[in-house]
C-alpha cells in the first residue's frame, strides 16, 4: 500500500497563474509512506531553492517516486492537506475574483488536472482524497509519537477555517475533543504582534529568539488585553486590540531599524502570552482527560520555548514534537491518514530519524558534482573527515557538514549542518554575520557527545 500525501499551492514554479500570496498554502511538501512507514519525504523549498515553497510540490513528488522507482500511476492514494469543501471556497473565490482565468470549481479535478499536466497520467478519482487539515498535523505527531495513548493538540496560524484542534489519541484512532476557531488563531495572535516589530510571516522565530533578552513585565498588563482565558480551557484573543494598542503604546519598530530594549520586552511579553494561553488550554484537557502524554504539531509548535517550558513544568510525563510541525508535516500526516485508513497504520514505535529526503550520493557522484566546479574549489580527500574538520573548527573555521539523506523539516540535524566551535562566545556572532547573515542575537544549538554532556551543561 503506497500513499503518497501533498501539501502547498497550486501552480507550477515559474509560474503564477493563480495570482496566490505567498502567506497562502505555503510550506509544499510530498511524502511517501509504504504500509505504515516513511520511505521518502522532502520539501519543495529545498528542490526550488523558494523558502516556504507555495508551489505545487512537483519535484518533491518526482523526487518520492523516484527514490522508490515508481510511476504516479503505481500510488494507491493521494492524500492533499486541507478538506475538500476548504479547497472548493478557495477555488470558488478564485474564480471570481479572476476572471481571465479558467479553473474547475472542483478541488478533486483541479489537483487531477494539475497532476496530469505534471506527470502526464490520469488518476482515477477515487484515488485522491482531501483530510482534514489539523487532523493531519495531529496524526504526524500522535502516530511517530510510540505512545499508546496521549492528548494531542495541533495549533498553526489556520487552514480549514480553524486554528488548531485538541485530540485524544488511542491506539490507531483519534478523537476530537475541541477545535480552536480561526479568530482565535495563537499563530495570527503572534504574527500580528511581530508586525510591530519590523517582522512578518515565517519571521515568528526570530521573536521567539529575541524574546529572553526582553523583560515581559513592562507591557504585561498590556498583553492582557489581547486575550481572555475562562472556564473549561477556553480562550479568545482580541487580533484586532493588538496594531492600535501597540501603535500607542510602544516606538514600533519598522523593517530593517535597530532594536531597543522596548522591542526585547514587547517580545517577551508576547511569548508569554503564548505560554500562558497553550498551558491555560493544556491544563484543562489534562485534568479532564487523565492524559498523562502530550503530543504537539502545528506551526506554533515550532516555538521550542513553548515547548520547552511545557516539558520541564512536568504538567505532563513525556512530550512528543513532530520535527516538521508546520505544514509540510500536513503532507505526512495526510499520507499516515490514508494508510490508516486502507488497514495500514503507521507502527507504534517513536520517530528515530527524520532522514528522509535526498541522498548525498556514491562517492562517484559527490566527485562528478565537485569536478562540476573545479577552479572554484580546493578538493581534499581525507580518510578521517570527522577528525579533519574538528581540527578545522578548533582553528576557528566554520563547516558545511554534508551526509547521507537531508531532514524532513525546518531542523538542521547532522546531515545538512552549519557546525563550527561552540566555545568561543564570539562565533555566535560571526556565523549570523558570515554564514547566516542575519541578527546577531540568533540562538544556535550547542551539540555534545551525550557521554560528555554533564561536562557540558
Ligand atoms: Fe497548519
Amino acid at each position: 500500500m503506497l500513499c503518497l500525501g501533498v501539501s502547498g499551492g497550486l501552480d507550477k514554479v515559474h509560474e503564477n497563474s493563480l495570482e496566490l500570496p505567498n502567506t497562502f498554502l505555503h510550506d509544499g511538501a510530498a511524502v511517501l509512506v509504504r504500509d505504515g512507514r516513511v520511505i521518502a519525504a522532502v520539501e519543495e523549498e529545498r528542490l526550488n531553492r523558494i523558502k516556504h515553497s507555495n508551489k505545487f510540490p512537483s519535484s518533491s513528488i518526482q523526487y518520492c517516486l523516484a527514490s522508490a522507482g515508481i510511476q504516479l500511476s503505481d500510488i494507491d492514494h493521494i492524500a492533499f492537506y486541507a478538506t475538500e469543501a476548504y479547497c472548493n471556497v478557495m477555488l470558488e473565490r478564485l474564480f471570481l475574483s479572476q476572471p481571465n482565468i479558467s479553473i474547475p470549481v472542483d478541488a478533486k479535478l483541479f489537483l487531477r488536472n494539475l497532476l496530469m499536466r505534471e506527470f502526464g497520467t490520469e488518476v482515477d478519482p477515487s484515488r485522491v482524497s482531501f483530510v482534514s487539515h489539523h487532523l493531519a498535523h495531529a496524526v504526524s505527531a500522535f502516530a511517530m509519537s510510540g505512545f499508546e495513548q496521549s492528548l494531542i493538540l495541533a495549533v498553526d496560524g489556520g487552514g480549514d477555517f480553524l486554528s488548531g484542534l485538541l485530540a485524544l489519541g488511542s491506539g490507531t484512532e483519534i478523537t476530537q475533543l475541541a477545535t480552536f476557531a480561526e479568530h482565535n488563531s495563537l499563530g495570527l495572535f503572534y504574527l500580528e504582534t511581530i508586525r510591530y516589530l519590523g517582522y512578518g510571516l515565517f519571521d515568528e522565530y526570530k521573536v521567539m529568539g529575541l524574546a529572553p533578552y526582553g523583560d515581559p513585565a513592562p507591557y504585561r498588563g498590556l498583553f492582557e488585553q489581547f486575550y481572555q482565558l475562562s472556564a473549561n480551557g477556553e480562550y479568545r484573543v482580541y487580533l484586532d486590540r493588538i496594531g492600535p494598542t501597540l501603535l500607542r503604546s510602544i516606538q514600533v519598530r519598522r523593517k530593517g531599524m535597530p532594536f531597543t530594549q522596548q522591542h526585547r520586552d514587547v517580545g517577551a511579553s508576547l511569548q508569554e502570552a503564548l505560554e500562558r494561553i497553550v498551558f491555560h488550554i493544556l491544563r484543562h484537557h489534562r485534568e479532564v482527560t487523565g492524559m498523562k502524554r502530550l503530543c504537539i504539531a502545528g506551526g506554533v509548535a515550532h516555538n521550542c520555548t513553548m515547548n520547552g517550558k511545557l516539558l520541564y513544568s512536568g504538567l505532563f510525563e513525556d512530550i512528543f514534537v513532530q520535527p516538521a510541525a508546520h505544514d509540510a508535516g500536513c503532507a505526512l500526516g495526510a499520507a499516515l491518514m490514508m494508510s490508516n485508513d486502507f488497514g495500514r497504520p503507521a507502527p507504534r514505535e517513536r520517530l528515530q530519524e527524520v532522514y528522509w529526503g535526498p541522498d548525498l550520493g556514491s562517492d562517484l557522484v559527490v566527485e562528478q558534482e565537485l569536478n562540476a566546479w573545479a577552479g572554484h574549489l580546493d578538493v581534499e580527500r581525507s580518510d578521517d573527515v570527522a577528525g579533519r574538520a574538528a581540527d578545522w573548527m578548533a582553528n576557528g573555521a566554520v563547516i558545511g557538514w554534508v551526509q547521507g539523506r537531508s531532514e524532513f523539516g525546518p531542523r538542521a540535524l547532522g546531515n545538512r549542518s552549519i557546525l563550527a566551535d561552540p566555545r568561543p562566545v564570539a562565533n555566535k556572532d560571526r556565523i549570523n554575520a558570515m554564514v547566516k547573515k542575519r541578527e546577531g542575537y540568533r540562538p544556535f544549538a550547542p551539540s555534545v557527545l551525550e557521554d560528555d554532556a554533564r561536562e557540558f551543561f
